[in-house]
Order: structure tokens, then C-alpha cells, then sequence
């Protein structure tokens, strides 16, 4: 008799998030479409305001995905043509992105061995022209703002790229409360997840945020008020509406994916060529990526892949190396640190409901493949 092949294991399940809000959230859609207030709106205010208080801020604008509040946080910012902004290497293509559509001179730099921006590197990229700075919260984990402060002086505004980082803390201090403003994004697989494209700007300052209030709506608060070139980035109501409910359950089921973490790093311990993630001082990690280094990482994954075990792999290339960055200049070694993780980074099944009996798998599949 042969053996039952062992279930596989998806690297995200959304079904159990959706499954408890999906009675609320019919009811919502339903008196969505009742009152036609589908852009903006009632629900659209009562999120924002629910999630200033979450970020620890005093204003949040909802618009309509993470890219966008990243540029217009930074048009909100007063960021554009003759500016320098720095960004680390090792990002979603996002971030910088977001430099390259405000005008602005991309300026990247390296990270250290846990993934987040490597201030040292930062303070010798710095010019006369240098603007801002932008912090990522890479994988769930705030970037070392304090030290950022350090790098660049009193006269670089910070910006913090909050997309994957939406309840986690440094030092006690929210994330998207860091910095003049931060993006984030809502996109389904965000810790903090829509039904659709969504993002929010959150800002300590009434001015920035009432700027980017007007940049994301035609570049006016009042209809057929033009003050500004802007653009249409409106959070709509639906998504509104679910990322309330959802916000309510938020802390929940961080913890459930803190406790996912801690699983894995008994399960995998001493598991040689294996490099698990670290929590750096100070931080409350939001684990919305759970990301190791192997050695062999390629063959690793395609075995992980084949045995039905999801992974991948966030990001397969730094931004200097992506052919639409390749104006920037910057061949192969020009970010070591982050070109070396590039090829050693590879990203675990990791979401709220996770089972031990999966984790488990994943820890067994693993163990044979990188054995072999
Ligand atoms: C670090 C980071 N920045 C920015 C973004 C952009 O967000 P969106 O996809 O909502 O535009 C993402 C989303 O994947 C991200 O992970």
C-alpha cells in the first residue's frame, strides 16, 4: 500500500478572514447600494478616522492603493523635480516607483542582514539635494527610523512605506506614524486586506493631509474645484466597509500569525542552511511575510513548490536590477547586501488561521529538501 501524499499547504488562505466578516459585510454592501454613496462617503470617513487612531496619528486619507499613497504622500510633502529621494534597494517595486512618478531623483541604498534599510549606507548617499528618505517596513517589521534621523540630519524629511507593516510597533510607536507621512497599502494580502486595490496616507500634520484630501480627488475638497493638478485616487465605500470590520479583528489575528512565527522557529531551529528571520529590538512584528535564507534557495523552493508546499519569494531581484530601473546606472555589486539576500530569500506559508498541522508540514518538507 502507498502512502497518502500529504496535503498541501497554500502560502495564503484568505477564506478564514473573509468567512467572519461575510454576514457584516453583505449587510454593509447592501446599505452601500441602498444609499448610492459608493466613492467617499460616510463609510469612507468612519475608516479614517478608526484608522488614525490605530496608526496612532491624527489624520488618515484614504485612497485608491498603496503606490498612490506613497505619491501623494510625497506630493503632499511638497516632493518633486530637482529632489533627491533615498529608497532601499531590496523593495517591492513600489517605493521607488513612487520617487520616479513625483519627478523626483531615485537614490537607493543598501540594507542590512535583516532586510531593513542599512542607515549607515544611507548617511553616505546623502547630497545638498537630498529631500527625504523613505523607511520600508519590510515584511511586517518598522524600519530603524531613529536611526535614519541620525543618518540624515534635522533637514531630511522622513517617509515611511507602512504597505506590509499595518500593526506592528517600534519602540512602542505605531506603524504609519513615522516620519512626515506614510503610505500604506490594502490590498487583499495585506495584513490589513480590502477586496480590492486600497491604501490610505496617515499623517501627524493637518496641512499635508489636507493636501493630499485634495490631490486625491482632482486637485480640490469642494466638486469642480481645481486648486491643484491632481488626480483620482478615491477609497471607495465598499472597501471601507470591509476594512472596518476587518480592523476590529486586526490585532487577533496578528497574534495569530505571531504565533505562526513562534511555531516556526521551534520547529525549524538548527535546521542547517537555514537562516530564520530575527525580531530586531524594540519591534512588535507583524510577520506578513515570514521570509528565511537557504542556501540553494532555487532548488529549495522548486522542490517546496513540487512537494505542494507554497512559497516564494519577496523579491526575486532589487530594484536596481529590474530592467525598468536599469537607467538608474547601477550594475551587478552595487548593492551587495541586498543582492545576496535576493538570491537567498525564500518566503513561508504564513496567514491568520495557519494550523499547526500545516506548519508542521511545511517544517518536514523542508527539512527533507534541504537535506538532500
Ligand atoms: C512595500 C510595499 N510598498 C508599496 C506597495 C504598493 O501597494 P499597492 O499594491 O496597493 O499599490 C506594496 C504592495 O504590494 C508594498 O508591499
Amino acid at each position: 500500500m502507498t502512502a497518502s501524499p500529504r496535503p498541501s499547504v497554500p502560502f495564503v488562505d484568505l477564506r478564514p478572514q473573509n468567512q467572519v466578516i461575510d454576514e457584516q459585510a453583505v449587510s454593509a454592501f447592501a446599505e452601500i447600494c441602498d444609499s448610492g454613496a459608493f466613492v467617499l462617503g460616510p463609510h469612507v470617513r468612519r475608516f479614517e478616522e478608526e484608522y488614525a487612531a490605530f496608526a496612532g496619528v491624527d489624520h488618515c486619507v484614504g485612497v485608491g492603493n498603496g503606490t498612490d499613497a506613497l505619491v501623494l504622500a510625497m506630493r503632499g510633502a511638497g516632493i518633486g523635480a530637482g529632489d533627491e529621494v533615498i529608497v532601499p534597494a531590496n523593495t517591492f517595486v513600489a517605493t521607488a516607483e513612487a520617487v520616479a512618478i513625483v519627478g523626483a531623483d531615485l537614490v537607493l541604498a543598501d540594507c542590512d542582514e535583516d532586510f531593513l534599510i542599512d542607515p549607515a549606507d544611507v548617511a553616505s548617499r546623502v547630497t545638498g539635494r537630498t529631500r527625504a528618505v523613505v523607511g520600508v517596513d519590510l515584511y511586517g517589521q518598522v524600519a530603524p527610523f531613529e536611526r535614519l534621523r541620525e543618518a540624515v540630519g534635522d533637514d531630511v524629511l522622513l517617509l515611511e512605506d507602512a504597505a506590509q507593516s499595518q500593526g506592528a510597533s517600534r519602540n512602542g510607536r505605531p506603524a504609519g506614524s513615522f516620519g512626515v507621512a506614510a503610505g500604506t497599502s490594502f490590498y487583499p494580502g495585506k495584513n490589513l486586506g480590502a477586496y480590492g486595490d486600497a491604501g490610505a496616507v496617515t499623517t501627524g500634520s493637518a496641512e499635508l493631509a489636507d493636501r493630499v484630501r485634495a490631490l486625491r480627488n482632482h486637485g480640490g475638497i469642494a466638486k469642480y474645484e481645481h486648486l491643484d493638478v491632481g488626480t483620482n485616487s478615491r477609497l471607495d465605500s465598499v472597501q471601507a466597509a470591509v476594512l472596518s470590520l476587518k480592523l476590529e479583528r486586526l490585532k487577533g489575528w496578528n497574534a495569530e500569525r505571531d504565533e505562526a512565527a513562534q511555531r516556526y522557529a521551534t520547529l525549524l531551529a538548527d535546521l542547517p542552511g537555514v537562516v530564520l528571520p530575527r525580531v530586531l529590538p524594540g519591534n512588535q512584528h507583524v510577520w506578513h511575510l515570514y521570509v528565511a535564507r537557504v542556501t540553494d534557495r532555487d532548488r529549495v523552493l522548486s522542490e517546496l513548490l513540487e512537494a505542494g508546499v507554497g512559497a516564494g519569494i519577496h523579491y526575486p531581484a532589487p530594484v536596481h536590477l529590474w530592467p525598468a530601473f536599469s537607467w538608474l546606472g547601477h550594475g551587478a555589486g552595487s548593492f551587495p547586501v541586498a543582492e545576496a539576500l535576493a538570491k537567498e530569500i525564500i518566503s513561508l506559508p504564513m496567514f491568520p488561521g495557519i494550523t499547526t498541522e500545516q506548519q508542521e508540514i511545511v517544517a518536514d518538507t523542508l527539512r527533507s529538501v534541504v537535506r538532500r
